[in-house]
């Protein structure tokens, strides 16, 4: 069992014993059964979750040929290069957040450039350092390293804060799928889902890694079967709920055609001509921007969006385009390109640093901590 100050991560799904207070006297159904995670935070205050997403260490003494990166790159993504381009930002949005959680939402590290593991041994290290529960999703780019999918997961389910496991890997594709119950004062606020959406370099079912992007029928199915007995837990309300996964969803596309979003490419607005989008914050509550547009959307169908409405989802949160960070509603769900969260790769100057996601008792509140810090 892992112990905090504030808040007391209680179980994974073997450990039975200590759920007793999470169950509810009027439903056969237990926190265990609908829950992987229990984070137990104070009642009475918000709770406050900091995503980082697209860190994406690149170590280019790693690189596998020479001619992969240029003058350039080398000299900026060397080794030692870590803090000026990632820790201090990091740092920085967690001294600024304050977060109960920390959340990464995939490429964490770019694997091609770490097939010594180093670069994760430092992520990990520079993370759980910060003394405060953490948990992660996988990118595109995680899983590239030739160390391998239970050496890559270890290293974070050894750390000391780090909240994660691969889920039912024997059922559910990918690696990662499983859920975060809030708990303040035995009540249930809120459940955090964490999910994979899969899009891998290169796949490799040895290892539940799928080159296509997004999510698996099977992983459809997990979350559809979740939710519903999360609500049966929750006396046939589903309760308050956001989540994470790497790539954006089509949805996230929709909900800035309002700004002036168009696109060729998926055949989204009125003159298909995709110029930068800037939302000027408003009374929606939306805001951010976009400035690329996505080489892909899952979820193209909107099939995964409308079990979020289904479920009373409040909002979900992706990263991959480091250059988008906009915040805006479809249909009632909130959309989010977490900030990014260093200048490794692509990245627009002044907009990297951490979003900060409010839940709780109230209703979820969402904004973008921009870095202060010199470029
Ligand atoms: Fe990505």
């Amino acid at each position: 069992m892992k112990k905090f100050s504030i808040i007391i991560l209680v179980f994974a799904l073997s450990m039975s014993a200590a759920c007793g207070k999470g169950e509810r006297s009027d439903t056969k159904i237990k926190l265990e059964d609908v829950a992987d995670f229990v984070l137990e935070v104070e009642d009475g205050r918000d709770v406050k979750i900091l995503q980082l997403t697209d860190i994406q260490i690149i170590d280019s003494a790693q690189r596998r040929y020479d001619s992969r990166l240029g003058k350039w790159a080398i000299e900026n993504w060397a080794t030692d290069k870590i803090e000026e381009r990632a820790w201090r930002f990091t740092r920085e949005a967690v001294e600024k957040a304050q977060p109960d959680l920390i959340v990464l939402s995939g490429d964490n590290v770019y694997g091609e450039f770490d097939d010594a593991g180093t670069s994760l041994q430092a992520l990990v290290a520079e993370i759980d350092g910060y003394g405060i529960p953490w948990t992660f999703t996988f990118g595109n780019h995680d899983n590239e390293t030739v160390k391998g999918i239970e050496w890559t997961c270890e290293q974070y389910m050894n750390a000391d804060h780090c909240i994660f496991t691969r889920g039912d890997i024997n059922n559910v594709d990918g690696n990662g799928n499983f859920n975060i119950a809030v708990m303040q004062g035995g009540k249930l606020t809120e459940i955090i889902w964490l999910m994979d959406s899969n899009g891998k370099t290169s796949g490799d079912r040895e290892q539940n890694l799928f080159h296509e992007e997004g999510l698996r029928v099977n992983q459809i199915t997990w979350f559809t079967e979740r939710s519903e007995k999360l609500k049966e837990y929750n006396g046939g309300v589903s309760p308050k709920n956001i989540g994470f996964f790497h790539h954006p969803m089509r949805a996230a596309g929709e909900a800035a055609v309002p700004y002036g979003y168009n696109s060729a490419k998926h055949e989204i607005g009125e003159n298909k001509s995709f110029k930068t989008v800037i939302i000027p914050e408003n009374d929606e509550g939306a805001f951010g921007a976009m400035h690329v547009d996505p080489n892909t959307y899952v979820d193209n169908e909107f099939y995964f969006h409308n079990l979020l409405k289904t479920y009373a989802c409040e909002g979900w949160f992706f990263g991959h385009e480091h250059q988008n960070n906009a915040s805006a509603f479809y249909e009632g769900v909130r959309y989010t390109y977490g900030l990014k969260a260093s200048q490794y790769d692509a990245y627009v100057k002044g907009e990297v640093g951490g979003t900060l996601i409010t839940v709780g008792e109230g209703k979820m509140k969402v904004r973008h901590l921009y870095t202060d810090l010199p470029d």
